[in-house]
C-alpha cells in the first residue's frame, strides 16, 4: 500500500526571468528566457511526494483568476490523489517572482489566496490529517493554520514533517509538536531567535534534518552526527530543490525507511531536480530516484 502523505499549503504561479546575473538595486537589466511555470511551497512538495511514490492529499487555495484553474488542473495531472483546492473569490493566486541567475535565484512570493487557507479550512480536512502517515507543511500560508494542523496531527498520531521556508517566527510550543525540521543552515539561525529555542534545539537535536545545499544534508541520531553528502550534479535550477528532498524525505519517512535512508532518498531526489529547469518541472519519478541510489552503492 502506497504512503499517505498529506500536504496543506501554497500554491503559486512562478513567473521566472533568466539573467547573465543578478540586477544591482535600482537597475534595469535585460534578461535572457521568461517562464511562466507551477510552484509554491507547498505544491512542489506534494508533486515530489506524489512522483516518489506516495498518495498524496493536498489541501490549498487559489484565486478565481486567470492563474487558478490551470493550477488545479495541473496538480491533478501530476498525480495528486486528491486534490482539496477550491478558487476563492476576491483574492489572487499566489505568485512567486524569481529571478534564475548565476546557478541560484532570488524568489519574492506573493501569497494572495494563499492566505486564505484558514484554520477554519484546515479544520474541514481532519479526516485527510487523521488517515495520513506524514503531514507535510511549510510557511506559505497562515501560521495559525499551521499551529492548527499541527494539533490536529498531534490529536491523531500522525507524524508531522516541517520545512521552516519562509521563515517566520514561531513559538517554542510549535517546534516542541512537530516531529521533524528541515530548515536549511540560514532558517535555522532565524528559526533559533531565542536561548529557550537555542536550548531546546541542543536537547533535540534529533529532530533537525538540515539542508546545506550542495554539502549535503545534517541530522543527529543518538549522539551520532551524520552528515549525508549531496551528488555532484551539473546545476541547471536549484529553485525546489528543498522541496524535492521534503517530498522525497517524508515519502521514504511513510514508508518505514530509517533516518539515514530517508535522507539518501531525498537527497538523490532532490539532486536530480537542480539538473532541470523549474521547480515541479524539474522532478524525478521513483524509478529516476532507484536507479541513482543504485549506482551509488554499486
Ligand atoms: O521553493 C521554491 C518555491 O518557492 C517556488 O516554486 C515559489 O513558488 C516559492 O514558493
Ligand atoms: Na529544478
Amino acid at each position: 500500500m502506497a504512503a499517505k502523505v498529506t500536504v496543506i499549503g501554497s500554491i503559486n504561479m512562478d513567473l521566472i526571468a533568466e539573467a547573465e546575473r543578478f540586477p544591482r538595486k535600482g537597475e534595469t537589466l535585460l534578461g535572457g528566457d521568461f517562464h511562466t511555470i507551477p510552484g509554491g511551497k507547498g505544491a512542489n512538495q506534494a508533486v515530489a511526494a506524489a512522483k516518489l511514490g506516495a498518495e498524496v492529499t493536498m489541501v490549498g487555495c487559489v484565486g478565481d483568476d486567470t492563474f487558478g484553474q490551470p493550477l488545479i488542473a495541473h496538480l491533478k495531472e501530476q498525480g495528486i490523489f486528491n486534490v482539496n483546492v477550491e478558487p476563492v473569490t476576491h483574492f489572487p493566486t499566489g505568485v512567486a517572482q524569481i529571478t534564475v541567475a548565476e546557478q541560484d535565484n532570488t524568489i519574492i512570493v506573493v501569497p494572495g489566496a494563499n492566505n486564505q487557507v484558514t484554520p477554519e479550512v484546515v479544520r474541514q480536512n481532519e479526516k485527510a490529517i487523521q488517515e495520513s502517515d506524514i503531514l507535510l507543511l511549510q510557511f506559505e500560508i497562515p501560521l495559525e493554520s499551521v499551529e492548527e494542523a499541527v494539533n490536529l496531527a498531534n490529536k491523531h498520531n500522525t507524524t508531522v514533517v516541517l520545512n521552516p521556508a519562509p521563515m517566520q517566527s514561531v513559538s517554542l510550543g510549535l517546534l516542541e509538536k512537530v516531529d521533524f525540521l528541515t530548515p536549511n543552515e540560514h532558517e535555522l539561525t532565524e528559526l533559533l531567535d531565542t536561548e529557550e529555542k537555542k536550548q531546546f534545539y541542543e536537547q533535540h537535536r534529533g529532530k533537525f534534518f538540515v539542508t546545506q545545499g550542495s554539502n549535503g544534508v545534517q541530522f543527529v541520531e543518538g549522539d551520532q552526527e551524520t552528515l549525508v553528502p549531496s551528488y555532484k550534479v551539473e546545476v541547471k535550477d536549484t529553485t525546489g530543490a528543498g522541496d524535492t528532498f521534503n517530498g522525497g524525505f517524508s515519502v521514504a519517512l511513510a514508508e518505514g525507511k530509517s533516518f539515514s535512508e530517508a535522507c539518501r532518498f531525498g537527497n538523490a531526489a532532490a539532486a536530480l531536480s537542480v539538473s532541470q529547469f523549474g521547480a515541479q518541472t524539474g522532478m524525478p519519478n521513483r524509478e529516476d530516484v532507484l536507479r541513482l541510489l543504485d549506482k551509488e552503492s554499486d
